[in-house]
């Protein structure tokens, strides 16, 4: 069995950065909480929080003193309510979302309507339409995209990790009502590029597992976009998700993992892969087909230039 794991799999430069705030911040004052949590990968939440980094649904269930925003962001009335309860913020805002929310913010200030494709009631999302000053209006597809009321000033902005088909569809759709329509692609390149690994290695592998939090948008989105190949794909959490019958007869097995997914996790799946293919082999000696993973980064770089 060959597996091979896709280009840009695993954490992003965002999510490291917003991991990297939090540990420090909970190694400095013991403890600090996230408003949700931190990453969307249940079994990470879960060692961070024996870390000291815990997570609160509201800012008033906050117990100590330090609060870090997510990579998502959050609207500005979070940074509000944070000062008025005398609260340290750590914005571990991710750099590429913060520019969504700055166009967010100059449109409403210019008086345009603002469009956001994306998932309404992603918090990135909610984030970014607390930027518009509560004006935008959020779409998930090109459907809706001909429906929606248009004003005569009209921006649209994506959320980060909409796929760029998605976004553009919805796009044609808004500037043949409105030729005016004022675009800014804001998804972020990070996740386009580990959109368009994951469909090129699904092309080529007999079935695909893509790793991430059943919560976590960004996998359940490389997910749909493996299964769009044609390819048999599973989306698992851990490597315990994983059914042997699955590998069963499989010559080439490819992985991808969601951005909020860390290498430790990737490495268990590698591990009982393999662990499957050798008992595979040994139940069928005559099979010599070989076992190879390629030395590649699990962690991508981060972007070359910060927007
Ligand atoms: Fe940021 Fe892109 Fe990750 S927007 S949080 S680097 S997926």
């Amino acid at each position: 069995m060959r597996i091979t794991v896709a280009e840009n799999a695993g954490f992003c430069f965002g999510v490291k950065r917003a991991l990297q705030y939090a540990e420090e911040a909970a190694a400095k004052f013991g403890e600090v909480f996230s408003l949700g949590p931190l990453i969307h990968n249940p079994q990470e939440v879960e060692r961070l929080a024996h870390h000291g980094i815990k997570w609160v649904n509201d800012i008033n269930e906050v117990e100590g003193r330090h609060v870090i925003i997510r990579s998502h962001g959050v609207s500005p009335e979070v940074f509000s309510a944070s000062s008025e309860k005398n609260l340290e913020v750590i914005d571990a805002t991710c750099p590429f979302v913060k520019r969504a929310q700055g166009y967010a913010k100059y449109l409403a200030e210019k008086g345009f309507s603002i469009v956001i494709v994306g998932d309404r009631n992603h918090p990135e999302v909610e984030g970014i339409i607390g930027w518009s000053n509560h004006t935008a209006l959020v779409v998930e597809s090109a459907e809706e995209a001909a429906e929606i009321p248009l004003g005569e000033k009209v921006g649209v902005i994506a959320q980060t990790t909409q796929p760029e088909n998605s976004f553009q569809k919805v796009v044609e759709v808004l500037q043949r009502r409105n030729p005016q329509l004022k675009v800014f692609n804001t998804i972020c390149h990070t996740t386009a590029e580990r959109q368009n690994a994951a469909a090129a290695l699904a092309k080529k592998v007999d079935v695909m597992f893509v790793i991430g939090g059943l919560n976590s948008a960004n996998t359940k989105k490389l997910a749909r976009i493996s299964r769009e190949t044609g390819t048999t794909t599973f989306h698992v959490e851990e490597a315990s998700d994983i059914d042997v019958s699955w590998l069963t007869g499989v010559e080439n097995v490819g992985i991808t993992a969601g951005a909020s997914t860390p290498d430790w996790i990737i490495e268990e799946v590698l591990q009982k892969m393999m662990e499957i293919n050798e008992h595979e082999e040994q139940m069928t000696p005559e099979n010599s087909n070989q076992s190879e993973i390629p030395e590649q980064e699990l962690t991508p770089e981060a972007p070359e230039a910060e927007p």
